[in-house]
C-alpha cells in the first residue's frame, strides 16, 4: 500500500470514529486546511466564520513546539452572538503530518465560574459597607463626645471672658483639652476614611503595625450595647513593620475585634487582646478573647460566606469568609482559629517581605 492510500484509510477510519464523538473534533493538514470534521466541529466553525477560524488554527499551531505531541490552551474566541471560551487542544500525528483538533466551549462553566467571583466580590463589599455602617451609629457617638466637651470649654471660655476672670492658666488648660478633643474626632475621622478607602489601588508596603494597631483599639474602644471592653495589647515590638495592605490589615483585626465584642460582651468579666509574636518567616498576630474556643459544630463552617450564629439584621456571615480571601489571596498568608488555645484564638499570619 503506498502512503498516500494509507493517508486516506487512516482518514476513513478517522471519519467514523469522529461522527461518535459528542464534542467539535477536526483533522487538518499541517497547513491548517479541514480534512475532516464532525457535526460539532461544523457548527463551531459556521459561529465563529470559516476564515477566523483558521486563522487561529494557523496561531495555534506556531505555538505548537516541535517535538511536542500535544498542546493545549484556553482562547477566548468571538463568535456571531457571544464571546466563546474554547478549549483548544491540538495533537500533532507525525507519521501522516495530521493535526487532530478538539475544541471544546466551556463558555457556560467560564460565565459560573466570572458570575461566582462577582458574586463573592460584591459579597464582600456588602460586608464591609455594612461593618462601616454599623460603625456609623458608634462613630457618631464617639465623635459627640468630644464635641460635648470642646462645647462645654467653649462656653466656659466666653463666661470667663465676660467676667474678666481669663488667666494664662486657664488659657492653656483650655488649649490642652481643645486639642486632645479634636485630636480624638481627627483620628476616628481618619481611620473611618482609610478603612471605607478603595483598596484596590493600595499597594502592599512596611507599614508600622502600632499605627495598625492604633486603629483597632479605637473601634475596640467603642461601646456595644452600653458597655466598653478594654482592648489590651500584649508585649510588642513598637518598631516593628509589616508588609500589608494596611487598610485591609486594619479590617480584618477590626472585623475580629468586632466578632469578639458581639460574643462576649455579655459575660461578667469581658475581655480580649492581641499578642504579636515575629517568627522567622513571619510575622503572627493572635486575637484572643475570654470565650472558652468555638463548638467543632460551628468551626466547620464559619469560613463559609452567610454562615452566621447570629439573630437576622445582626450579622451578615460574610466577616470571616472575608478575612480569610483577604489575608490569603491578598496577602498570601494563613488566617485560622487555633482550637488548642485554652480561650477562643484567631490567628492571622503574614509572611515576611
Ligand atoms: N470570637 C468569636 N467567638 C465565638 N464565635 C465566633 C467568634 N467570631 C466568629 N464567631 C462565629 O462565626 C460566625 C461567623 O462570623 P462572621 O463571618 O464574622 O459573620 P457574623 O459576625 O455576621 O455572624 C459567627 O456568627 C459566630 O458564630
Ligand atoms: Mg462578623
Amino acid at each position: 500500500m503506498g502512503q498516500a492510500e494509507q493517508k486516506q484509510n487512516l482518514l476513513q477510519v478517522i471519519s467514523g470514529i469522529l461522527h461518535t464523538v459528542q464534542s467539535p473534533l477536526y483533522i487538518t493538514d499541517y497547513d491548517c486546511n479541514v480534512l475532516l470534521k464532525n457535526k460539532q466541529a461544523g457548527s463551531l466553525i459556521k459561529s465563529i466564520g470559516q476564515k477566523e477560524m483558521r486563522a487561529l488554527m494557523i496561531g495555534f499551531t506556531s505555538k505548537l513546539p516541535i517535538g511536542t505531541p500535544t498542546f493545549q490552551e484556553h482562547v477566548p474566541v468571538p463568535s456571531d452572538t457571544e464571546t466563546l471560551q474554547l478549549d483548544i487542544r491540538v495533537s500533532r500525528m507525525e507519521g501522516e503530518e495530521l493535526l487532530m483538533w478538539s475544541g471544546s466551549d466551556q463558555s457556560a462553566e467560564y460565565r459560573a465560574k466570572e458570575e461566582a467571583k462577582y458574586e463573592k466580590d460584591r459579597a464582600a463589599h456588602a460586608e464591609k459597607m455594612a461593618s462601616i455602617g454599623e460603625m456609623a451609629a458608634s462613630i457618631v457617638h464617639e465623635i459627640r463626645n468630644p464635641l460635648t466637651i470642646i462645647s462645654g470649654q467653649v462656653t466656659l471660655a466666653e463666661e470667663f471672658l465676660a467676667r474678666g476672670k481669663m488667666t494664662d492658666e486657664f488659657v492653656e488648660k483650655l488649649i490642652t483639652r481643645l486639642n486632645k478633643s479634636t485630636g480624638r474626632i481627627n483620628a476616628i475621622i481618619k481611620s473611618l476614611l482609610n478603612i471605607s478607602r478603595n483598596t484596590g489601588s493600595e499597594e502592599k508596603q512596611l507599614c508600622s503595625l502600632s499605627e495598625i494597631y492604633e486603629e483597632v483599639e479605637l473601634f475596640a474602644s467603642m461601646k456595644i450595647k452600653g458597655t466598653t471592653i478594654p482592648l489590651t495589647f500584649d508585649e510588642y515590638n513598637k518598631e516593628q513593620k509589616v508588609y500589608c495592605l494596611p487598610s485591609e490589615l486594619s479590617q480584618v483585626l477590626i472585623n475580629l475585634v468586632k466578632n469578639a465584642k458581639e460574643e462576649i460582651y455579655q459575660t461578667p468579666k469581658p475581655w480580649f487582646k492581641i499578642t504579636t509574636q515575629c517568627l522567622d518567616d513571619c510575622l503572627e498576630i493572635r486575637v484572643v478573647d475570654c470565650g472558652n474556643g468555638i463548638p467543632q459544630s460551628v468551626l466547620d463552617k464559619i469560613f463559609q460566606p452567610y454562615f452566621t450564629t447570629k439573630a437576622r439584621g445582626e450579622g451578615t456571615g460574610l466577616g470571616l469568609s472575608l478575612c480569610k480571601k483577604l489575608i490569603e489571596e491578598n496577602h498570601q498568608g494563613q488566617f485560622f482559629v487555633d482550637a488548642s488555645a485554652p480561650n477562643t484564638t484567631f490567628v492571622i499570619s503574614l509572611p515576611h517581605k
